[in-house]
């Protein structure tokens, strides 16, 4: 049948769609290349560059973009931000600054969640954007502007290339609106996009790496961990949730720091917990986190960027901008609960439980 032929010679969507994502980069810096820049449209930088605030509303992986969205409109922009889980922000609204813009993070576009908070905060009056996979989309029409994502459609449930795309699509927009305000910047972003997708070509092309952590790492696990601090905290969020919908293995992503403030009292001998070490400042910590868990009995699999690995470090991703390490990293966490999945025979593409857009609240 037609799906049949839009899946090629893969065995799931969800394999062809990582397979996709330095394609999506790159497809990425053409749509919003503008000489030898990348930008966005002049009316959307204008409306993020007057806000004093921006409040970021999303679900599920979208969220987890969101997350990392905040810190390029921080860091990069200078502009303050909020991020939200849409089904929490409809009866638990915050305090609104003056003058705040809504951005609505939505692969489908479709997300029920994220369209009441739309509905009420255009009935409140206030302009918002929607960073959508798909033109057309309900939250792209009843929002003010839209950025695409130029990721092509998403077929799996579980979203990889809508991740890589809104994160690669976020920085673009922070790196735009620092570029309006004036703000020095010292790296170049279309140049660092470039980089970014070849290494994520890296991690596509090491899959029997990938097949091979599961398989040392996840075969007969019931639980595991995974561990970051800063960006490599929202990477370990992202993560766990993709071991949990298509593996069914129980995992929770988790700030190093936080471990011993109760869940390290979980660590068995043989639990996997997957570390991140990307962040230069925070990699003796979370370095530290290993060691506490290990000594607990954890079977510790790290994944280093590169430049910062140590012997015994399982995997060591290509060196990219430290601000953009979540669009590279994020790419073995992917590889390796789809293996852990096949290891259990689950229905990959289709989860039990799950739907791709969730159209109910
Ligand atoms: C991700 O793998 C999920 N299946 C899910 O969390 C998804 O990201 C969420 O439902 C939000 O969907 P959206 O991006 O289409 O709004």
């Amino acid at each position: 049948d037609a799906s049949d032929i839009e899946k090629g010679t893969y065995p799931h969507y969800m394999l062809k769609e990582m397979d996709e994502q330095p394609t999506v980069i790159r497809k990425i810096i053409q749509a919003y290349e503008q000489g030898e820049d990348v930008t966005i449209d002049a009316d959307i930088l204008n409306a993020i560059a007057e806000a004093d605030r921006l409040y970021i509303i999303a679900a599920g992986t979208s969220y987890h973009a969101g997350l990392i969205g905040k810190q390029y409109f921080e860091k990069i922009a200078k502009i303050p931000v909020e991020v939200h889980i849409s089904s929490e922000f409809g009866y638990n609204m915050p305090l609104l600054s003056e003058k705040p813009l809504f951005i609505f993070i939505s692969q489908s576009g479709e997300t029920a969640d994220s369209r009441q908070v739309l509905v009420k905060i255009k009935e409140l009056g206030y302009k918002a954007l929607t960073v959508t996979n798909v033109p057309g989309s309900t939250l792209s029409r009843e929002a003010d502007y839209t950025l695409l994502l130029h990721a092509g459609p998403e077929i799996a449930v579980a979203s990889t290339k809508a991740y890589v795309a809104q994160v690669a699509v976020l920085a673009v927009a922070a790196y735009a609106v620092a570029k309006q305000k004036g703000i020095t910047l010292d790296f170049d972003l279309k140049q660092e996009l470039a980089i970014v997708a070849n290494g994520i070509q890296a991690m596509v092309d090491s899959k029997d790496v990938m097949e091979q952590i599961a398989e040392d790492f996840l075969k007969i696990a019931r639980n595991a961990f995974f561990i970051g601090r800063n960006m490599d905290f929202c990477v370990s969020l992202e993560g766990a949730l993709k071991l949990k919908e298509i593996s069914y293995i129980q995992a929770e992503g988790f700030a190093g720091g936080e471990l011993k403030h109760g869940t390290i009292a979980l660590i068995e001998e043989g639990t996997p917990v997957f570390a991140l070490a990307t962040q230069k400042d925070v990699a003796l910590n979370i370095r530290g986190n290993v060691k506490e868990v290990v000594a607990r009995g954890a079977n510790a699999c790290i994944i280093a960027m590169e430049g910062m690995e140590e012997e015994g470090d399982r995997l060591v991703i290509p060196r990219v901008h430290e601000l953009l390490t979540p669009l590279v990293s994020v790419v073995p966490l992917q590889l390796i609960s789809y293996y852990a999945a096949l290891h259990r025979r689950c229905d990959v593409d289709k989860p039990r439980n799950l739907a791709k857009s969730v159209t109910v609240e």
